[in-house]
């Protein structure tokens, strides 16, 4: 059986009976926990295969696979699925999943001052240029199985539409893969968003609803309207845990590709710095890595530094009302810790500007964890940041995808040696 559990109030969900998507506890009425569905790990490490797909190689690791076999799928059937997927991939994005490379750069390090190790992984060339794909392609191979094995979760699945709210590299990954599952999504977007992205969305069949502020709305209007949407059955194809805790899990393949690496050079960072929005990113991060750690891939945790702006700092606010307080009762008690940031923000790194990060908890027990903090930075940080990724690399990634390198110059003492990920190719 493939249990979810959700972390704020318990409640557990089998992905083979149940969407294992919002907590079933969710939404009730002077609730204030903090409901994000999490699947359980397996008791034994599992095997890592020998594929460069990251979906075949940790297949084992992955909740997808693993209720792909419960419910008596072959062995072949998984690599089918995935096959299927990739090719897809390839023919409407020019490249399907593959471990994605990580190198120190020494100049990169040399630049900003640095005597010890800096390694960036780079997931610029990854599905639809960043690693938000991931985050949807476990998502899509769960509905696949549901589907092949004919699972109750499945029924009436053909019937209901994918949606999502965002205009960036979200929605980017969901309209490529939506694509390829052949699977009709709507893009919930706000009438400022930007024009090449709208083009790719239309270019990719994605329909697109442009979502003006109604009078007297409070709150993200493109939120709203994606939530109509999943309210009237279309299925929740964001990468918000809160909204669907099983996008957070195919995100963990970029941490087990990192430790997989670190083990194979026999060195673990001392920090590693994530850039962080809604929070999914990071949010995987720390759950991959204290798998990896669990399964003997790496023998300790690299100290996890959130990185956000100070246009947009809601995680940074939560971090610091947590000092000394249980993270299991902050759980139950939401509302103390994290709530939409008030201003409106604006910052170069203009896709970690989410009013909330959704995924606080996990990031902050994964902090907690590893002797982690939180970063804030300021824009000349960020732009610098930016500046020295395009100069002293040969990676094209945006102001967004580079803001861990803004953390690493404003905290130098965070470590010697640092991992951050370069990610959201420069469009
Ligand atoms: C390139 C890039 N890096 C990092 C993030 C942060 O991810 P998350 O929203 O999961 O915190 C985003 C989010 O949009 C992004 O586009």
């Amino acid at each position: 059986m493939v249990t979810f559990r959700c972390h704020g109030c318990g409640a557990e969900v089998d992905a083979a009976q149940r969407l294992p998507f919002r907590c079933p506890n969710a939404g009730a009425a002077g609730d204030d926990v903090d409901h994000v569905l999490v699947v359980e790990t397996e008791a034994a490490p599992p095997p890592i295969g020998p594929e460069a797909d990251p979906f075949l190689r940790y297949r084992a690791w992955l909740s997808p696979y693993r209720l792909a076999r419960a419910a008596g799928l072959p062995e072949s059937a998984w690599g089918d699925l995935v096959g299927e997927l990739d090719r897809a991939l390839t023919a409407i994005d020019g490249r399907g999943f593959r471990i994605t490379p990580m190198a120190e750069r020494r100049e990169l390090a040399d630049a900003l001052g640095r005597s010890g190790a800096l390694w960036v992984k780079d997931e610029t060339g990854n599905v639809s240029g960043s690693h938000k794909a991931r985050h949807l392609m476990g998502v899509m191979l769960y509905l696949r199985v549901l589907k092949a094995a004919r699972l109750p979760a499945g029924e009436g699945l053909h019937a209901r539409r994918l949606a999502i709210a965002s205009c960036g590299n979200a929605a980017l990954a969901a309209a490529v893969i939506a694509r390829a599952a052949d699977w009709p999504l709507d893009v919930f977007i706000p009438p400022d968003a930007d024009a090449t992205v709208k083009a790719r969305l239309n270019d990719l069949g994605a329909a697109i609803t442009i979502c003006d502020r109604l009078a007297g709305e409070v709150g993200d209007p493109c939120y709203l309207r994606f939530r109509d949407a999943v309210a009237a059955g279309a299925l929740p194809f964001g990468v918000q845990g809160t909204d669907n805790g099983l996008a957070i899990e195919g995100g963990r393949t970029l941490a087990f590709e990192m430790a997989e690496e670190f083990s194979r050079i026999g060195a673990v960072p001392d920090a590693m710095f994530v850039q962080v929005g809604g929070g999914a990113l990071a949010s995987a991060l720390a759950q991959g890595l204290a798998i990896a750690r669990t399964n003997g891939l790496i023998p300790s945790l690299p100290k996890l530094i959130a990185v956000q702006t100070a246009g947009c700092a809601p995680l940074a606010r939560a971090w610091e009302r947590l000092a000394g307080i249980d993270l299991d009762a902050a759980a139950k008690t939401r509302s103390r810790f994290m709530w939409a940031w008030e201003a409106t923000p604006a910052s170069l790194a203009h896709g970690i500007l989410d009013d909330e990060t959704y995924d606080w908890w996990a990031i902050a027990e994964g902090m907690r964890a590893s002797g982690g903090s939180t970063v804030v930075v300021d824009e000349a940080q960020v732009a610098a940041a930016h500046a020295a990724g395009r100069r002293y690399t040969d990676i094209a990634a945006s102001a967004t995808g580079t803001a861990g390198l803004a953390g690493v110059i404003a905290k130098p003492e965070a470590g010697r040696n640092i991992a951050v990920i370069f990610s959201g190719v420069e469009r």
